[in-house]
């Protein structure tokens, strides 16, 4: 198995777990959208960090500190911003640009591109969307590599731009991912033949997700996007700077907001490097509040080891200076991991976890 589609294939979705509604025709937010007002899933359920001025750590990747702050962000938060990260301002307006373009047609013509019910890439709801009693207030479309096939049922004349645009910038955001690694083993003291360094970057399953929130009419009663970690090793998120709706959830503090920052560019810590880190990075739990002003878009890149990579803690952690430390996490081939966030979502850590 090669592919995340296949990966996918044991859990297909049904239609109303694809298609998002047609959120322009409602005025008011319908009952299959309404969240509880309050208990532990109410969107309003947030802030008591309010008064400290709490906010995620922004790194300047050219600083000669950046790999100490990489790395203490990736364990105290699991969640951080950085900026001179290389990525062109001119290719994230673009990148936005195609986004937009996108999710302003008629929903009519999104659905050209909806995702197969067993499939993994193209348009539709969030992958979350079966664990939850109500729907969300998003719509997305989720690329690996070329966004070609579904690009063309949507503009068959005019897909080119939009595929170029989209491979061009998963491009950048492998290279980012392989330069955040890079840091982060340094910080470990990890070498990269520990973690067999040239497959993991050979044919990496990673996606791209364009991600819609738009204008909600009561978002006190609407979620964006429940709380999850994601499966990825990590994930760099671009932000629209005009409106915000990310969270992380923190001990003893609550959600707090990642506050768009222009320029730059949000990274956190998955599932996979949680893992990997033996547990010493936390996978951070966020979600999206919906946004009663204006239309919201993220564009997400989910950094992922190939299908057939093993993972597990490094070695090199768990044997530390002669010491040994246990291993929190049996280890598992990627597609397996894949397969098991599928099927059961936030319990999937659990099930490999040791003790
Ligand atoms: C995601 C995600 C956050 C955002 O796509 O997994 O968490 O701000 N997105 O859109
Ligand atoms: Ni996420």
């Amino acid at each position: 198995m090669a592919t995340l589609s296949e990966a996918y294939t044991e859990t297909p979705l049904l239609l109303e777990h694809i298609i998002p509604i047609d959120f322009d025709s409602f005025k008011e937010v319908p009952q299959s959208h309404s969240w509880p007002r309050s208990g532990d899933e109410s969107p309003r359920r947030m802030l008591n960090f309010e008064g400290d001025h709490f906010s995620v750590p922004a790194i300047d990747l050219e600083s000669p500190d950046a790999i100490e702050m990489v790395g203490h962000a990736c364990k105290n938060l699991g969640i951080f911003q950085v900026t001179r990260h290389g990525i062109p301002s001119s290719l994230l307006r673009e990148v936005e640009s195609q986004a937009w373009q996108f999710f302003s047609l008629p929903a009519r013509a999104k659905v050209r591109a909806a995702r197969s019910p067993g499939g993994a890439t193209g348009y539709g709801v969030a992958r979350i969307t079966p664990f939850f009693n109500k729907f969300m207030w998003h719509e997305g479309f989720t690329m690996m590599g070329s966004p070609l096939e579904h690009a063309r049922e949507v503009w068959p004349h005019g897909y080119r731009k939009f595929c170029k645009v989209m491979e061009d910038y998963q491009d950048k955001m492998k290279a980012l991912s392989e330069r955040l690694l890079a840091m982060i083993l340094k910080y470990l003291g990890i070498s990269e033949h520990d973690i067999d360094w040239p497959r993991l970057r050979s044919n990496p399953s990673s996606a791209l997700q364009l991600n819609s929130y738009p204008q909600c009419p009561d978002p006190g009663l609407a979620m964006g996007l429940a709380p999850h970690t994601d499966t990825s090793f990590l994930t760099i998120l671009h932000q629209n700077d005009s409106a915000h709706g990310l969270q992380f959830h923190r001990e003893g503090r609550g959600w707090v907001p990642v506050l768009p920052m222009d320029g730059a560019l949000v990274v956190n810590v998955g599932d996979m490097l949680h893992i990997m880190s033996n547990a010493m990075f936390p996978s951070v739990v966020h979600r999206v509040i919906a946004n009663g002003k204006r239309h919201r878009l993220s564009i997400g890149y989910f950094y992922r080891p190939p299908m057939d990579f093993r993972i597990g803690p490094i070695h090199g952690l768990t044997q530390a200076s002669g010491q040994e430390v246990a291993a929190r996490f049996q280890s598992i081939m990627v597609k397996d991991y894949v397969q098991m966030k599928a099927k059961n979502l936030d319990k999937a850590l659990s099930m490999i976890r040791i003790g």
